[in-house]
């Protein structure tokens, strides 16, 4: 029996895949490991919260004391690691939030694997969870693929791109057996309305501005929560150790066209007239160090494993907008106290 340690299981990602394990495998135990800052919520997981097989912990990943305790109480035998400070636009106000946790708290995690595992490498697995930004900016053409040089531009990525270095370094150095996998942007629900996606939704039913950065051109291919959570899922149960993965959507959206798509969709729903939450549409000043264009080369894993996306994004949006629409009271929360500061601070004079 997997006795699976989940880190970050109450934010977006995370909660989808801690949904999905504990839903389809009821005989693995599901350990969900979170500090709950800003964007953890266990609003997000009450429908499983009193699963049989579902246990959780809130802890941070830098404190080992409690990592460790967390070990023995449970017997973990795996872990898939999802915790992350994950917001560019925060890494840029705060970069040592993202260094703390991104980087150090990935290498506490992996000392205190190396410790309770030691002697039996070969039968435990450390899954890392990162991201496509580590890889940098693409120019009008190509794809990142597993071999593209990392080239990172905004702390976020820096650390994330660290905490990448500091898994394999534990592979090749001490044997524990990890796989990594690099994602492009995902959307869906519960979606961390700091993000492009539910920022906009939030802004349209509110009507406020819809503050696009820049010239609006920035690229970036948008994959569907739960397709992420199934492609987790594929590369926990047969990824090769030591192996790097890319998942992406081959699903490539300037935001301009991307917001116009979501104020399209929104007025029809919400009953408007067709273009009145495109005059919402505000250009505002860039974002340090922004990066053009991402888009996932993800023909490895469809190859090995046959996964692909399973919705097309005018599906997946409509889903995650219907969610948003019947979900105001989960809006309502995590966009009251401490979300407004942050909005105000991020946007105001921009
Ligand atoms: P999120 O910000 O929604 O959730 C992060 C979770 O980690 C929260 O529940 C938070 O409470 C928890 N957490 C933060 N610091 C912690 C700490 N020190 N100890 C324990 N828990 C802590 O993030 P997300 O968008 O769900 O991303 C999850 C992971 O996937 C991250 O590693 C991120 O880098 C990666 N990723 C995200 C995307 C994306 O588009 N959102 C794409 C690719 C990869
Ligand atoms: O590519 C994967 C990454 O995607 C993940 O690793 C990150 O955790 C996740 O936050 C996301 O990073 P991005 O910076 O791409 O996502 P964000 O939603 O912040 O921005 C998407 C694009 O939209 C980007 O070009 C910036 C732009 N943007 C964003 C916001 C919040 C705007 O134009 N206006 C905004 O208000």
């Amino acid at each position: 029996m997997k006795k699976i340690l989940i880190t970050g299981g109450a934010g977006f990602i995370g909660s989808h895949v801690v949904r999905r394990f504990v839903n389809k495998y009821p005989l693995y135990l599901i350990v969900n490991a979170d500090a709950l800052t800003y964007a953890g919520n266990l609003e997000n997981l009450t429908d499983i919260e009193d699963s049989p097989n579902y246990i959780f912990e809130k802890a941070d990943i830098k404190d080992i004391a409690a990592i460790s305790s967390i070990f023995d109480k449970y017997g973990i035998t795996d872990i898939i690691h999802l915790a992350a400070e994950s917001h560019v636009d925060r890494s840029i106000l705060s970069p040592f939030d993202f260094v703390y946790t991104n980087v150090i708290g990935t290498v506490a995690l992996l000392e205190v694997a190396k410790e309770k595992w030691k002697g039996e490498y070969k039968s435990h697995l450390f899954y890392h969870i990162s991201t496509d930004e580590v890889f940098g900016a693409l120019g009008d053409t190509g794809l990142f693929t597993e071999e593209t040089r990392y080239d990172p531009h905004s702390p976020y990525s820096a650390s994330k791109a660290a905490s990448d270095h500091f898994v394999r370094a534990y592979f090749d150095t001490y044997g524990i057996q990890t796989v990594v996998s690099n994602c492009s942007n995902n959307y869906g629900p519960n979606h961390f309305p700091e993000k492009l996606i539910p920022l906009m939704i939030n802004n349209i039913i509110n009507n406020k501005p819809l503050p696009v950065y820049g010239d609006g051109k920035y690229t970036r291919d948008w994959l569907f929560v739960k397709d992420h959570a199934i492609a987790i899922d594929l590369l926990f149960h047969q990824g090769r150790a030591g192996e790097t993965y890319n998942i992406g959507g081959f699903n490539e959206w300037k935001n301009i066209d991307l917001v116009n798509l979501l104020c399209k969709q929104m007025d029809e729903k919400l009953g408007r007239q067709p273009g009145t939450s495109a005059q919402l549409i505000t250009y505002v000043k860039d974002r340090p160090g922004h990066d053009r264009r991402y888009a996932i080369d993800a023909s490895k894993i469809n190859k090995e494993f046959g996964w692909k996306p399973s919705v097309t994004f005018e599906e997946g949006l409509s889903q995650t907008i219907d969610w948003f629409l019947s979900n105001k009271t989960w809006l309502e929360h995590v966009t009251s106290g401490a979300y407004t500061s942050y909005y105000d601070h991020q946007y105001e004079n921009r």
